[in-house]
């Protein structure tokens, strides 16, 4: 991932990402008592940004955690952030922890402040020989908590799972949970077979990410039907395609899973129409 850009967002204030400072007795940093948001950004437009900032308040609810801004002054935040760095195409982190109290309480003090957190960074297009080659995926068990459709920043599961699959080659984790497909450690996860398109139903076990309604769309666009299913792990080795959905990698191919080649072990042709209208879509929804 690329460095973060020298301007950051500071509980409302725009500064040196060099500066920014949180207490150690932060929550986020104590408990993780924290939500996020990845927002990609194109051409300094955010895609589907009310989309991120619903799910955004619906994480805050679920902790408990007040709104700290209406979702108008959010997007006033993101833009000053977006245009101090540049603009372009851009991510943008995003990130709200309950706040700091006077010691390390569980149970949350009342009255603190929420920390608000932003940076940015340059989003680089994948080279047309990444695309082609697509990513290599490696099934472990999920090993995360029961609460998976909050974007929470206790990530620790997550990164120890794409450390497990790096060791053994992957660039994502595929995870399965009870004998089914959950998600990527931090992506949607698509399946075709026989030219039937399937992802998993929204659940606990799996975030609702804004990428999977993007490609949604783009298979609406494109007269694709979408079967949304529990996909039993047992199936998974005999898809003629898998591909992966996030903001930061749209989606993606993946060619191989445990080794062995998806499908023929290229990109499929079903990916490679969702991918090019995914393109057409930005253009629209983000250009000029
Ligand atoms: N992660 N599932 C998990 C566990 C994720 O962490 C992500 C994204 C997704 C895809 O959601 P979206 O389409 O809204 O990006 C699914 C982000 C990119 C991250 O943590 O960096």
């Amino acid at each position: 991932m690329p460095d973060a850009l020298p301007t950051a967002l500071l509980d409302g204030e725009l500064i040196a990402t060099s500066d920014a400072r949180v207490s150690p007795l932060d929550r986020g940093f104590l408990f993780a008592d924290a939500v996020y948001e990845v927002v990609p950004c194109y051409g300094g437009r955010p895609l589907r940004l009310d989309a991120h900032l619903e799910r955004l308040a619906a994480s805050l609810e679920a902790l408990g955690l007040g709104n700290p801004y209406p979702a108008e002054r959010w997007r006033e935040l993101l833009a000053g952030l977006i245009e101090a760095n540049g603009s372009g195409d851009l991510g943008v982190y995003l990130q709200v922890t309950r706040g700091t109290g006077k010691g390390r309480d569980f149970l949350p003090p009342s009255g603190i402040e929420p920390t608000v957190f932003g940076f940015a960074w340059r989003l680089t297009p994948p080279t047309t020989g990444q695309l082609e080659r697509g990513l290599a995926g490696v099934t472990l068990e999920d090993i995360r908590w029961l609460r998976c459709d909050i974007k929470s920043t206790a990530l620790l599961a997550a990164v120890m799972l794409r450390r497990e699959a790096a060791e053994k080659g992957g660039d994502e984790a595929i995870l399965l949970r009870d004998g089914h497909l959950a998600e990527g450690s931090s992506s949607a996860v698509f399946t075709v077979r026989d030219g039937k398109i399937v992802t998993p139903p929204a659940s606990r076990e799996r975030l609702p990410s804004i990428t999977r309604q993007v490609v949604g769309d783009v298979l609406d666009a494109l007269d694709l039907p979408l079967e949304e299913r529990e996909i039993p792990a047992s199936e998974l080795a005999g898809m003629d395609e898998i591909w992966i959905a996030s903001a930061t990698r749209e989606a993606f191919a993946v060619t191989r899973l445990d080794g062995k080649p998806v499908g023929d072990g290229r990109p499929g042709p079903v990916w490679k129409r969702v991918y090019d209208e995914f393109q057409a879509l930005k253009q629209r929804e983000c250009g000029e």
